[in-house]
């Protein structure tokens, strides 16, 4: 499949969407939205994938939703057109893992869209910021619920209003980023990290995926009951007979994914 604002490659179970607007620092336009969709929801299908990761260029994950886009727009464009639901949430529909890789800026919907995955690494030239207070707007692809569960009320509040920019360093420290890469190794780093979630047995991670999302949707006693559901359905894969008997009989595990 080729696309005009994304790249695609696959390597073993590991796919690689990049975002490819060079020329406007991948300013997320309706495009590249639907495109990206697309390639997600496509490698979720596919039997062969175990974990995606999105990433930009060295300079920019996104520098955030297109401006030029934007600028043209009333309230009846945002309003009918229900602007940004109809192709930005295509990504909460994957239930395999996706890392976000972020290199250089990922501001406003750059980094709501990084927020997004699953988890996020960094290279240790990432900024991320939400700064569309300085554009009249405020973030609108859940900036202002996801950051304040991701990195604290304080800190939230003091980068969505003053539009600041905060380093890989800070984004870290705050729990926004998970782990930090020297910018010329984060892909190699985090293919090598895709590969480990894709060797697991695939069920399983979807599992994980999906038990820990429910932390951020429900009270903790119905999340803890939900666990505890999925927790005893591991025990009808096969997956978990082989990771098992594996372990008793110390050799590797041949997962199936059933
Ligand atoms: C459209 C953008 C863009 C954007 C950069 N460009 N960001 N175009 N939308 N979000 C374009 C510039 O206009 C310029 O085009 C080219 O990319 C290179 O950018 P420069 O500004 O020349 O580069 P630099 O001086 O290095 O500055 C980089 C930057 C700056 C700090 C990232 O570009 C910047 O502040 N961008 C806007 C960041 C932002 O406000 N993001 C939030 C958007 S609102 P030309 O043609 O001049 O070469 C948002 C809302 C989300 O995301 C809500 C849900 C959808």
């Amino acid at each position: 499949m080729t696309y005009n604002n994304i790249l695609t490659e696959v390597d073993g179970k590991v796919a690689v969407i990049i975002l490819n607007r060079p020329q406007v620092l991948n300013a997320l336009n309706d495009e590249l939205m639907n495109e990206l969709g697309k390639a997600l929801l496509g490698f979720d299908a596919d039997d062969n994938i175990g974990c995606v990761i999105i990433t930009g260029s060295e300079k920019a994950f996104a520098a955030g939703a297109d401006i030029a886009t934007m600028a043209k727009y009333g309230f009846a464009d945002v309003y009918r057109g229900d602007f940004i639901s109809r192709n930005w949430e295509e990504i909460k529909k994957v239930r395999k893992p996706v890392i976000a890789a972020v290199s250089g800026y990922a501001l406003g919907g750059g980094c709501e869209l990084a927020m997004m995955c699953d988890t996020i690494m960094a290279a240790d030239s990432a900024k991320f910021a939400q700064p569309e207070v300085k554009l009249g707007i405020i973030p609108g692809a859940g900036g202002t619920q996801r950051l304040p569960r991701a990195v604290s009320k304080a800190k939230a509040m003091d980068l969505a209003l003053t539009g600041r920019m905060m380093d890989a360093a800070e984004a870290e420290r705050s729990g926004l980023v998970s782990r930090i890469f020297p910018q010329a190794d984060l892909l190699k780093e985090v293919k090598a990290i895709a590969k480990t979630i894709a060797d697991m047995p695939l069920l399983t991670a979807m599992m994980v995926k999906e038990a820990i999302n429910t932390a951020y949707e429900t009270t903790l006693s119905e999340g803890i009951h939900f666990e505890r559901r999925l927790f005893h359905s591991c025990f009808a894969t096969h997956d978990q007979k082989e990771g098992m008997a594996a372990f008793m009989e110390k050799r590797p595990a041949q997962f199936t994914n059933s």
